[in-house]
This record gives structure tokens, sequence and C-alpha cells, in this order.
């Protein structure tokens, strides 16, 4: 008994003496500044100890089918970060307990996941975000991510990828923002606000992670993690401006790329990762490698061993390494060679305690334990998915306004692959995504029409391969309709990582489903999804309309029964062109003049793609007024004013975007034909009219990088674009 009694008491004296020192600890006092903090946090840690925050290791089922087979490697307690590959936050509050409880200064690990397009509720792929020309839903869209991701104990998202890729055979071009930097810079920033809120340590914000940094979407032939040829000019010029936008909307981290720029690879880049990143940019977060990319360096030819990509990606400016243990095992040993100075190491961890410190994860270290239905697929958030699916949606092709369906047509052929698929509108990368939640478009279309439109389903033929045997069925149902829908496109899996094709055509068993469609002589509507441009030579001309769908998500087949059915009037518009074929890439509507304006073309196909950056069709009509300039010449601390009326002139309430553009014909560096400036979407109600503005700032709309980064204004001529309309403005010294 009276041991018992002593026992208490020394266990409540330890207590107090830790409450104590908690409070004498600087690192632990939340209303000490945060730099001082780290300082005092640092100072305290052994070599071992700060090593340890430099790597991240993986935890759970591992869902990237690439990164498949790794080991998951016994967790040390005092680890920097860790890939969380499950859904619940029970494990990642014991793993959370065990650093917290059994390292020496109970420093939090982070937990990070690929949160692309969704946690749980999936909304479109990234591609068909941008094609909605609407960053406020995108931001609403990633908040809901943040919100599903951070009540699963996720931290932090390698998202957004913000590689401009103008090839389409590149699988990864479902994951960026199209062709555009200015869009990728848009989007990219908004997702980065939706995942990160307010305040990073907001109970929902999650920190974002800006990958892969850089020039990853220029990889030769479109094959997955290859080559990139990059020159400074378009280093400066194309990939790096995204990059930009978001780390001045805060993005708390970012990703080195697998792909050498132009020699040097992404992970081992000082100039990428150190000058512009840390000296110019002034950023304060972390870089983490990509998977298995410091281990890499030797496959690139870059590093003759281990130990050497360790030093070369460190030294470089990436600070954490992604699950391939180099910067444990050799960092080291190469600091007792004076290969690594102690002065790297102190930064690279202060720049991830940084973080740690910024998600408030010291004083919060564990996630709440909320049950599923109380955190995943909340009405509100299946509605922001919804709404983005909606205006994801892009109207290619719309001939005598076959479309909307309205009670004209009584019964209607539903027929492809993807008329009741489900699995593959989620689109690659579909994190916690599962098939059941996903409406299909025969389900879609079933709720929207109920009993009044006849659905007359035929599958008509698989994804790939050759058997036809279903097409008489498919052709019996279309001969006994009013109206053909024909739902084509690719499997989830054909875009996303490691997901290249060398053609961007569907495979040849669905074109010839619509052949022997278009025999029965009844209008055909072609429904597209898919996670690239696709190439649509000789579908085309054979459908009377076509609808791109893109890979919408959980809301997929509502959405798209809306636009059928006129509910909803499309308001998507391509953000990425579509070739005409394979071989015209690449082709995008930034490209520079050519030296013969009259020559240079295909022999055997028209240079016209198919459908330029911009292209979108509504069920209404939009009449342009007067391009009106507040002046036709301005100086160089001078902004000008351009504003149109634009007019919803058709019998439909609709949204229209106004893409703006600039061209600077001369230039001591030439310059792309038109560059997107600006952009604004607005809802008209039928017959409203509306001022769309833009302002120019010369500085930022007018000048342009050289192969230094540095910025050029050059006195002359500008055209300013928008629709079929082109004002010239002069700009003076
Ligand atoms: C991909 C990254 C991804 C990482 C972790 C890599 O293979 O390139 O985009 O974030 O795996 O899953």
């Amino acid at each position: 008994m009276k041991k018992t009694a002593s026992c208490i008491l020394c266990s409540l004296m330890i207590q107090l003496t830790v409450i104590a020192d908690n409070n004498r600890v600087l690192y632990k006092d939340s209303s000490a500044p945060i730099e001082k903090r780290i300082q005092d946090l640092v100072s305290r840690m052994s070599l071992n100890e700060k090593i340890q925050q430099l790597n991240q290791y993986v935890l759970g089922e591992n869902t990237n089918a690439n990164n498949l087979g790794e080991a998951v490697s016994t967790i040390p307690a005092g680890i920097g970060s860790l890939i969380y590959f499950e859904s619940n936050p029970v494990l990642r509050n014991e793993i959370q307990k065990k650093a917290m409880k059994e390292s020496r200064l109970g420093i939090p690990v982070l937990f990070g996941y690929d949160i692309i397009h969704g946690f749980r509720t999936i909304y479109p792929i990234s591609l068909a975000q941008a094609c909605s020309w609407n960053p406020g839903l995108v931001e609403q869209a990633c908040g809901v991510a943040a919100r599903e991701g951070s009540m699963a104990g996720v931290d932090w998202t390698f998202s957004p990828m913000i590689d401009i890729a103008r090839d389409s055979r590149w699988g990864r071009v479902s994951e960026g923002y199209g062709e555009d930097p200015y869009a990728n810079g848009v989007f990219g920033a908004a997702s980065v606000k939706g995942y990160q809120g307010k305040n990073l340590s907001d109970p929902y914000s999650i920190a974002a992670c800006l990958k892969h940094f850089v020039g990853y979407g220029e990889s030769e032939g479109g094959r997955d993690y290859h080559y990139s040829d990059v020159s400074a000019q378009s280093l400066w010029e194309t990939y790096l401006p995204p990059y930009e936008a978001c780390i001045k909307a805060g993005a708390a981290t970012l990703m080195s790329s697998f792909n050498d720029i132009s020699g040097i690879p992404g992970s081992a880049n000082p100039y990428t990762l150190t000058t512009i990143l840390k000296q110019q940019w002034k950023h304060d977060g972390f870089v983490i490698s990509d998977w298995n990319a410091v281990d890499q360096l030797i496959n690139q030819g870059f590093a003759a061993n281990k130990k050497e990509a360790a030093c070369k990606a460190f030294m470089a400016g990436v600070e954490m390494d992604m699950t391939d243990n180099d910067y444990a095992d050799f960092l080291p040993q190469l600091i007792a060679e004076k290969k690594v100075p102690m002065e790297r190491v102190n930064d690279a961890v202060s720049r991830i305690l940084r973080i740690k410190f910024r998600l408030g994860l010291f004083e919060h270290p564990y996630t709440p334990e909320a049950s599923e239905s109380e955190r995943l697929l909340l009405p509100q958030s299946i509605e922001i998915a919804r709404k983005l699916a909606e205006e994801s949606i892009v109207l290619l092709k719309n001939e005598k306004q076959l479309l909307p369906i309205t009670s004209r047509y009584k019964r209607v052929a539903l027929i492809g692959p993807m008329a009741k698929d489900k699995e593959n509108l989620l689109g690659a990368w579909q994190a916690h995504g599962q098939v059941n939640d996903v409406e299909s478009i025969f389900e879609g279309l079933e709720k929207e029409w109920k009993s009044n439109i006849e659905l007359d389903y035929a599958k008509g033929c698989d994804f790939e391969g050759d058997n036809e045997s279903d097409f008489k069925e498919a052709l019996t149902a279309a001969q006994n309709s009013d109206i053909i829908l024909v739902c084509l496109g690719e499997k989830g899996n054909w875009s996303g990582e490691n997901a290249s094709r060398s053609t961007i055509a569907l495979p040849s068993i669905q074109e010839k489903l619509v052949s022997e469609l278009k025999r029965t002589g009844k209008p055909i509507v072609l429904i597209l999804s898919n996670g690239r441009p696709l190439e649509l030579i000789r579908l085309r001309s054979q459908v009377d309309a076509i609808v791109e769908i893109w890979q919408p998500g959980v809301a997929g087949g509502a959405s798209l029964a809306g636009i059928l059915s006129g509910r909803i009037n499309p308001s998507g518009k391509l953000a990425i062109t579509f070739p005409l074929t394979t071989g015209q890439i690449p082709v995008y509507y930034n490209m520079r003049q050519s030296a013969r304006l009259k020559e240079g073309f295909y022999q055997d196909i028209p240079t016209e793609p198919a459908y330029w950056f911009g292209h979108g069709l509504s069920y209404t009509t939009f009449t342009y007024g007067n391009l009106k300039l507040s002046a036709t010449k301005i100086k160089k601390n001078e902004k000008l004013i351009a504003e149109v009326e634009v007019q919803n002139t058709g019998a439909m309430d609709g949204k229209e975007t106004v893409l703006w553009f600039i061209s600077d014909p001369v230039a001591s560096i030439t310059r792309p034909m038109k560059e997107l400036k600006f952009f604004e979407k607005k809802e008209l109600k039928a017959g409203q009219k509306s001022i769309f503005r833009m302002e120019i700032d010369p500085m930022r709309d007018l000048s342009f990088p050289d192969s230094n980064g540095l910025r050029h204004l050059e006195a002359g001529d500008f055209y300013l674009t928008i629709g079929n309309q082109k004002a010239k403005f002069e700009l003076v010294d």
C-alpha cells in the first residue's frame, strides 16, 4: 500500500516535471514565433535525429500501381514523413503516438498521400477542371478533398500537378491543367488555396505539393519518365510560370521531377531547386524527391552510386528523400567527409520542421477519429463534384442544334462500352474512390428522363479487341430508336502515370462501331470519356454531336444527363488543343509564327487541329459588342482597361468565359502568336448583358522573360484579342 502511494507520487512528480519542462522548452511553446521554435528545436537535435527528418517511408497498402512491391519498412519513431495509404485515422494515430512518445524530442510525423482529384468524393480530373474555367469551383473541390483527407489522417497531398503538357500521348496530361502556362498557374493556385485553406493550421487544411519541378511534361515521344530537352527560354517562359504563381499562392512544398532538364536531372538540379526556387523566389518550405528519384539518378547516368546520388540531390536542393532511403544511409558519411556541410543539413531540417509547425502538428498531432459517414462522401461534397463535372463538360460539336434532347425524341438507343461503366469514369489516381460511389451514364439518364423517354441499352463492343459479336444487338437498338447516344472512350488506366499511348485515337473496334451505327441513318451523339485529347478525324464527320465528359468522377452520369436534356447549358471550353491526328503533335495555340506563312503544311492532312484551345459550344448564343480600350497608347507605368459587352442573345440562360489574349508581333525574343493573360466566366440569363473587363498591367502582361529569367518590357505595338476581335495599342517609353 505504502509502495503504491509512493509510486503514484513519483509518477505525479514526473508528470509535473514534464509540464514544467514543456513550459520551459521554447519549441513546444505555441505562443513563440515559429522561426524561434525551429531554431530551438534544431539546436537540440542530434545528427541522427536531423537525418531521420529528411526521409519519407510508406505505411499501409500502396495504391500507386507503379510503385507496388516496395517494402513497407519498419517505421522508426523519429522519421520525417510517411506516405499514408489508409483511409482511417486510427493507424495513423498509432504511428503518431509512437513518434510523439518514443522519439526523444517528440517531433510529429508528416503524413502524405496522393489526393489528386478527390480523396473519396472523386471529382473530375485536373484536365477537365481546367475546361470549367471556374477556379472558384476548383478551390471548393480541393477544399472537399482536404477535409476528407485530413479527417483520414493526411496532412499533405502530392498535388497539384502543374506540368505544362503539349504531347497528349503522355498519360499524365490528365493530371495537369492543359497546355497553357497562365491557366496552369491560376488553377494550380486555386487548388493550393483549396487544400491549404486560410491557414495551414486550420483543422481541415493540408499542405499542397507542386509537382513535378520541372519540365516533366516535355518528356520525349510522350513516354513517361523520359528525357526532356527544355531550353532555358522555354523553362522560363513555359514551364516555370505556373510554379511561380502557385508559390505566390503559398504552396508549402514541391516535388522534384524524374526527367532530365537538358542534361541535369530535375531531382539534382541546383539551378532550378536552389538558385530559382530558394534564392530568387525565396520559397521557405521544402522539396521532396519523386518516388525513388534519388536512386534513379544512377539510371539517368548522373550519379555512379547511391552515395553520390544522395549527395547530388541533397546539395542541389531536395530536402526529403521519398522512400529510397539514400539520405538515411549515406548522409552521415557524406557529412563526415565534409561533402555535405552542416549548414545545409540544418537548413533542410528547418524547412521540413517549418511546415510541421505551420500545420500545427506539434499542438495537434492526432486526427479526431470520426465515423466514415461524418467525413466521407457528404451530400454537399458530392454537390461540388457535380457542379464541377457539369462545368467541365465540353460540347465539341452540335450540328443543327441536335442537342439538347427534348421530348421530340421518344426512344433513345444508349450504346457503347462506357454507357454502363463506372470504374473508368473515376479516371487515374482514384485515391479512396469506389466504383459503387459513381453514377453511370445509364443511371444518370434513367433518373433524368424517368419514363418520358425510353432508353434502350446495348454495349456494342468492348473498349478494345476485335470482338464484333455485340454489334448486331447495338444495331437493332439503333434501328428502333429516334436518336443514338454512343458512349466511347478510354479506360481509366490508359492515362495517368506510366500510361503513354503511341496514338491518341480510340481503338479501331470503337471507331468501327460508330461506322456501323452510321448506316442506320439515325442522328448520332458521340459521348466521350477520356483522360487526354483524342484523335477524332474518322469519328468527327460520322456523328452529329460530340460531348466530351472527360473522367468526371462520382457525379458524371447526372452531370451528363443534365447537359443532354438541356437542364444544364454546357459551358466548358477546351484547356488543351485536340490535334486532328497524332502526327500533328505537338500542336498548341501559343505557338510561335513560322518563317514561311503559306508553306510548311502537312501534305497528307490539314494542318489545322480538330479543336483549338478555347473551343466549346453552348445551347445559347453570346453576342459580343465592340472591344473597347481606355487608350490606344500607354506608358510603361500606366494601366490600360479593356472592355467588351457580352449579351446572351439566345433563349436559354448560360455561362460564358471570355479568354483575353495578348500578342506582341515584334520583340527582341520572338513571342508566341498569342498568349492567354486573363479569363473570366460569368452567368448570363437569356437576354442579359454584362461587361467583361481586363486591366492590362504592362509589366505583368506585356513583358517577357529571357533565358536567365530577366523580364523585358519593350515599347511597340501590341494586340489584344478576344473571340474574333482584335484591338491594337502601343506601349511607349
Ligand atoms: C509519381 C508522383 C507521386 C508519387 C507518390 C510517383 O511515382 O510520379 O506523382 O506523387 O509517385 O505516389
